[in-house]
C-alpha cells in the first residue's frame, strides 16, 4: 500500500510566525528519504498554508509523485496545468473551515467536475475525486472519468460510538470495493491516525493512503523520518 504524506501543517507552522522555517520543501524531501510514495499538498484558495511557491519548487525537486489538492475553481485548475502535478486530488472547499470537511457531491456538481476533468487529464494529469465513502458517488466519479477516487476516512476517524465506527468502516469498505470493481485507483484519508490506520490499512482496495496531521503533529516529537517511518510500519503490518 502507498503512503502520500501531507505536508500542509509544516507550511501552517511556518506561518504562524511568518518566517521561512520549517520549509514545506525540505518537508517533501525528507518525507520522500523516509519511505513517503508521494508529497500531497493543498493550495488552498487563501493560501493559508502551502504558498504557490512552495508547491511549485516542491514540484521541482521531488523525485516521487507530486499530489496537488485543490478546489475544482478556474484559478486552480489553470495553476495546476502550469504546475503539471502528477494528480489532482479535487475536494470541495469553504473557507471557513478548519479543514476539508466532507467529500464532493459529485452528483450535483457533475458538469462542472467533468470539464474539470477532461482539462486536467488531456493535459497528462490524473485526476481523484475526493468523496465520502458513498456508493451513489462512487459510480457518478467512474462515470466521469475519474483516475482515482479517495474515500473520506474522517467520519469513521472521529467516531466515538464503537458500533458507530463499525457501521462508518463498512461504508469506507464497501465504497473501496465498489470503486476497485469500477476500475478506479482506490485511495483513502482525512483523520488517519497511529491508532486508527492499521483496520483501515487492512481493506485490500484501498491502494493508497493519505496522511497528515497525525504524521505532522508526532514529528514535533519524534521527528519527520521517524514519525513516518512509524507510520509506514502500522500500515505494512
Ligand atoms: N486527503 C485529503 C483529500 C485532505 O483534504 C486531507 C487534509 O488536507 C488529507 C487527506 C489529510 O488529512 P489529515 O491531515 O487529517 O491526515
Amino acid at each position: 500500500m502507498k503512503l502520500g504524506v501531507n505536508i500542509d501543517h509544516i507550511a501552517t507552522l511556518r506561518n504562524a510566525r511568518g518566517a521561512k522555517v520549517p520549509d514545506p520543501v525540505a518537508a517533501a524531501l525528507t518525507a520522500e528519504l523516509a519511505g513517503a510514495d508521494s508529497i500531497v499538498c493543498h493550495l488552498r484558495e487563501d493560501r493559508r498554508h502551502i504558498k504557490d511557491r512552495d508547491l511549485e519548487l516542491i514540484r521541482e525537486v521531488i523525485h516521487t509523485r507530486l499530489n496537488m489538492e485543490m478546489a475544482a475553481t478556474q484559478a486552480m485548475i489553470e495553476k495546476a496545468l502550469m504546475v503539471k502535478p502528477d494528480i489532482c486530488t479535487i475536494v470541495p472547499e469553504k473557507r471557513e473551515e478548519r479543514t476539508t470537511e466532507s467529500g464532493l457531491d459529485v452528483i450535483t456538481y457533475s458538469t462542472k467536475l467533468k470539464e474539470a476533468i477532461e482539462t486536467l487529464s488531456s493535459s497528462g494529469i490524473q485526476v481523484s475525486l475526493f468523496v465520502d465513502p458513498e456508493l451513489a458517488q462512487i459510480r457518478e466519479s467512474a462515470k466521469l472519468g475519474a483516475y482515482a477516487v479517495e474515500i473520506h476516512t474522517g467520519s469513521y476517524a472521529d467516531a466515538s460510538d464503537p458500533q458507530e465506527r463499525d457501521m462508518l468502516f463498512e461504508d469506507v469498505a464497501n465504497a473501496a470495493v465498489a470503486a476497485n470493481k469500477l476500475g478506479m485507483f482506490v485511495a483513502a484519508g482525512h483523520g488517519l491516525n497511529y491508532q486508527n490506520v492499521a483496520d483501515i490499512a487492512a481493506i485490500s482496495e484501498i491502494q493508497e493512503l493519505n496522511i497528515g496531521h497525525s504524521i505532522i503533529a508526532r514529528s514535533a516529537f519524534v521527528g519527520l523520518t521517524k514519525a513516518i517511518e512509524d507510520m509506514r510500519y502500522l500500515i505494512d503490518r
